[in-house]
């Protein structure tokens, strides 16, 4: 079973309602550590998303994930329009051509969202950011995928699964990285905004795949 185009396009159709959806709790945590607006952020990036998606859904994979990147940087401000921008760029020029996506494929989407993170970010582990969510996703993707022959569902549950204890696991991390870094200690007890947000997409897309 691979991941259709139309699929894709559904998983970016449904980040946008997930983040509308998720806007205040987002500022919430961004509130705590950062400054308020990461809600805000995500929600305003992918409305521009969805709202552009008629013009270059007809595309192939490869492109919409790219133009999708570029949406991202355009529209949002902060540190996260950057950050997910280089993430959906660099997987849309990894995947160039492509109208459909095998368990393979999907591994290589991951990869490079994560990479075009450390690209932009220069993040390590631990550093209590998004790259704490996408890291182990990636790693549970791959291992499970070389475990149950390359089960895109399975594979996908098991790097969602990762996604959300690394999103949990950035509580009790300290800020190196960001806004959330100049609050040094009192960083400690709050859950990263930004590892909340990939979470939310993460699941976004097993949903999509899911169904
Ligand atoms: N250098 C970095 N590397 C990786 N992720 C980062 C970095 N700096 C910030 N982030 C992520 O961005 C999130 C904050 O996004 P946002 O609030 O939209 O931007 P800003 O911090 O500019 O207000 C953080 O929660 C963190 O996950
Ligand atoms: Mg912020």
């Amino acid at each position: 079973m691979g991941v259709k185009k139309e699929e894709i396009v559904f998983w970016l159709e449904r980040v946008a309602e997930v983040m509308a959806a998720n806007r205040e709790y987002l500022t919430e945590l961004d509130s705590a550590i950062g400054d308020a607006d990461h809600g805000i952020n995500m929600h305003r990036g992918f409305d521009k998303v969805k709202a552009s998606l008629p013009e270059y859904a007809s595309g192939d994979i490869g492109n919409i994930l790219k133009t999708t990147g570029m949406k991202l940087m355009s529209s949002v401000g902060g540190a996260s329009g950057p950050l997910y921008g280089t993430c959906f760029m660099r997987s849309g020029m990894a995947l160039a051509g492509k109208e459909e996506l095998d368990c393979a494929d999907l591994l290589v989407l991951l990869k490079n969202c994560t990479e075009g993170i450390v690209q932009r970010g220069k993040p390590n582990p631990g550093d209590k950011t998004m790259y704490d969510v996408w890291l182990p996703s990636v790693q549970a993707y791959e291992q499970a995928a070389s475990e149950n022959g390359n089960n895109v569902l399975a594979s996908l549950q098991a790097a969602v699964q990762a996604a959300r204890e690394g999103m949990t696991a950035t509580i009790e991390m300290l800020a190196k990285k960001g806004r959330a870094s100049y609050l040094g200690e009192r960083s400690v007890g709050h859950q990263d905004p930004g590892a909340t947000s990939s979470y939310l997409m993460l699941q976004a897309l097993l949903d999509v795949i899911n169904t």
